[in-house]
């Protein structure tokens, strides 16, 4: 139905009725959950952590809220199919809420409904006509995620980046080390950092990483900075506090980065995180100011990577934090600053992350 609704009111008309929807999900979801647009006019939510029964609640509120909700030209109503993750892998836990969400629709649309009813911590909301729509792209199962090492992951991860454009990512980096020598091996760190990040979100399921999703993290983090190739050494090698001025053109540098990669198609999956690393869970990041879930994952995990990195790094602004400093600083600004799970993935991951930096340290030294 909802390609009726573009055909009779246009696809703007359309796009501000998927803007209503993903905000009353986002207005409706609890702090912690996300909740992501999976094509055409399909949502997900994932609620971790939620008690039996939670994931019933939180779907008839957000079933409710849409009903209640005004739309421009005609009612909007969305169907919920709930699954739960005893399913096993990412893969048949929306298949399982996509036989749901059938349901839903055939006793008449506007409904929710599970394939079970117990231990309903998990599900997809879709709202959705086409049935030949691939629902996941090719990934690992939540216990291949879990079984392969950290070194095996980033090794897929390096070895998704075609052949051809890793001569580019090298020329890349290396011409940013070259301008900023205090970054020198700083994205390589983040990488790592947040490779580490987003297998301990995965395992905790507190974000769903297909292998793809790797891949692009593992790009997108080597390359996070590269919009710094466009801000001026003046600024990059400043020892004194930058003006508002020299603010405005270094806080340029996502966007810069983004439409630098956007047409190199090997390298453009980068652009998420390349865009979005600055932006801040509570909305006073930039280049957007986005805030909360609407952030892309690989964002929020890398501005956690990132951040601890800079701390612990000395720059021309700064002499380098002791470790425990920059991990105080880190918890500190868990829900302000950083995504609350990403945090938490941080500190479980900590006696890894700590190891790399006492590496890094003893090689510096
Ligand atoms: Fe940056
Ligand atoms: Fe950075």
């Amino acid at each position: 139905r909802f390609k009726q609704y573009n055909d009779s009111f246009g696809h703007p008309a359309g796009d501000e009725a998927l803007r209503l929807v993903a905000q009353v999900l986002r207005a409706n979801v609890r702090t912690g959950d996300l909740v992501a647009r999976y094509g055409g006019e399909e949502f997900s939510a994932i609620l971790p952590n939620a008690i039996p029964g939670e994931a019933m609640v939180v779907a008839e509120r957000i079933r409710e809220a849409c009903a209640a909700q005004e739309f421009p030209h005609r009612d909007v109503t969305l169907s919920i199919g709930i699954a739960h993750n005893s399913h096993g892998s990412p893969g048949a836990m929306v298949e399982s809420a996509d036989r749901a969400l059938y349901a839903a629709k055939h006793r008449g649309r506007n409904q929710v409904a599970a394939e079970a009813t117990v231990l309903l911590d998990h599900f997809i909301v879709v709202n959705r006509e086409d049935q030949e729509f691939n629902l996941l792209p090719e990934g690992w199962t939540l216990e291949e995620t879990k079984s392969l090492g950290i070194d095996r992951l980033s090794e897929i991860a390096e070895g998704a980046i075609p052949e051809a454009a890793k001569p580019l990512i090298r020329a890349l980096t290396a011409m940013l080390d070259l301008r900023d020598r205090d970054t020198e091996r700083h994205s390589d760190r983040v990488t790592r950092f947040a490779m580490r990040l987003a297998k301990q979100a995965v395992v905790r399921k507190t974000a769903i990483f297909t292998q793809n999703d790797f891949c692009d993290l593992h790009l997108g983090a080597l390359l996070h900075d590269i919009g710094k190739a466009g801000v001026p050494d003046a600024i990059l090698q400043k020892p004194e506090a930058l003006s508002s001025e020299e603010w405005a053109i270094m806080r340029q540098h996502p966007v810069r980065g983004a439409e630098l990669l956007a047409d190199m198609p090997p390298l453009s999956s980068a652009v998420p995180i390349v865009r979005s690393h600055h932006e801040r869970w509570d909305g006073m990041g930039y280049p957007r100011g986005l805030s909360g879930t609407s952030i892309p994952i690989e964002g929020r995990i890398a501005a956690v990577a990132d951040v601890f990195d800079a701390l612990c790094s000395e720059r021309p602004y700064k002499p380098a934090w002791p470790m425990q400093s920059a991990y105080a600083e880190i918890v500190r600004c868990s829900g302000t600053h950083f995504d609350p799970a990403c945090v938490a993935a941080f500190q479980l991951k900590w006696s890894e992350i700590s190891a790399l930096v006492t590496v890094a340290i003893n090689k510096a030294a």
